[in-house]
């Protein structure tokens, strides 16, 4: 009985494997916030093209996010929008309850494997002239959300996973009018380091990327639209010519590969050499 049935048992064995692994490549799943536009569209299209599904957040730009997902879904991943405030910390626990949600409806998951903590906003204002209120608003949503949905986030996040923060340049030098901004990403990337001291008893890594000035909606889009703006970049950039969404979204999304599964606890600028 042993010697007939052996060789038609291995080839199923094989392909159960073959299935198996398949399987598990699919459900690489990675959570970004603000992924609608800019930087975290970028992330997730990049991440998408490497072979991970994303569940991406919107605040106001529900279409510009569900253009998004399609986009991912023509390079055959899976992908979802939910929207998110990150400067209402109220509002974290019935987003995890969508996300949940979402994992086992569209994913048939029941966790993530990365949260990149990008979505965020500008403020340009003087030291003497910057008012509680926009160091608020700036604290609420970089540093608190950083803090409090990656916290939420812990029990649905698989060990062995990763965060990334994201910072700017202009934790690094300054620039006049950037001092609330600035400093708030400072935290940020001081957060980063105790995130991956006490995570890494799960082997989760957690890294903070530090933006130069890029073209995007940000700030106004200034960087893109203003050219003198654009030229004083580019003037100040060792590459020569200011950043570009994709160059930023590559390296979020090498970040949640196995490739970099030594890098934890670091600032990684990618600025083309901004301010040296
Ligand atoms: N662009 C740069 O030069 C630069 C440089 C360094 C660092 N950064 C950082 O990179 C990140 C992304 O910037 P970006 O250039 O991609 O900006 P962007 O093009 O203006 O996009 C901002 C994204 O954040 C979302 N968002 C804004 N406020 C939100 C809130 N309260 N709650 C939830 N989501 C919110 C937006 O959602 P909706 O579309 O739905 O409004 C959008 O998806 C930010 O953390 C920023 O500080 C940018």
């Amino acid at each position: 009985m042993v010697t007939n049935t052996a060789p038609v048992a291995w080839p199923i064995f094989v392909l159960f494997i073959h299935i198996n692994n398949r399987k598990m490549k699919q459900h690489t799943i990675a959570l970004i916030t603000g992924g609608s536009r800019g930087l975290g569209k970028e992330m997730a299209l990049s991440l998408a093209k490497r072979g991970i599904d994303v569940i991406l957040t919107y605040h106001r730009q529900k279409e510009e996010a569900e253009g998004v997902v399609r986009e991912i879904e023509s390079l055959g991943q899976k992908a979802v929008a939910l929207p998110l405030n990150v400067a209402e910390t109220k509002g974290f626990d019935p987003f995890f309850e969508a996300v949940r949600e979402a994992l086992s409806v569209t994913f048939h998951a029941e966790q993530i494997n990365f949260l990149i903590n990008n979505a965020g906003i500008g403020t340009h204002a003087q030291y003497p002239d910057t008012t509680e209120e926009q160091l608020d608003n700036l604290i609420n949503i970089h540093f608190k959300a950083a803090f409090f949905l990656t916290q939420k986030a812990l029990p649905l996040l698989a060990d062995g996973g990763g965060i990334v923060n994201v910072s700017s340049g202009l934790a690094r030098f300054a620039l006049p009018g950037y001092a609330a901004y600035g400093a708030v990403k400072g935290a940020v990337e001081t957060l980063t380091r105790y995130q991956a001291k006490e995570l890494g008893a799960r082997k989760i890594r957690v890294n903070v990327i530090a933006p130069g000035a890029i073209e995007t909606d940000f700030g106004g889009g200034a960087v893109r639209d203003n050219r003198e703006l654009n030229h004083f970049v580019s003037s100040v950039t060792a590459l020569g010519r200011a950043g570009l969404p994709d160059d930023i979204g590559s390296v979020v999304a090498f970040l949640c590969t196995d490739d970099a599964k030594w890098i934890n606890a670091q600032r990684i600028e990618v600025s083309g050499g901004m301010m040296l």
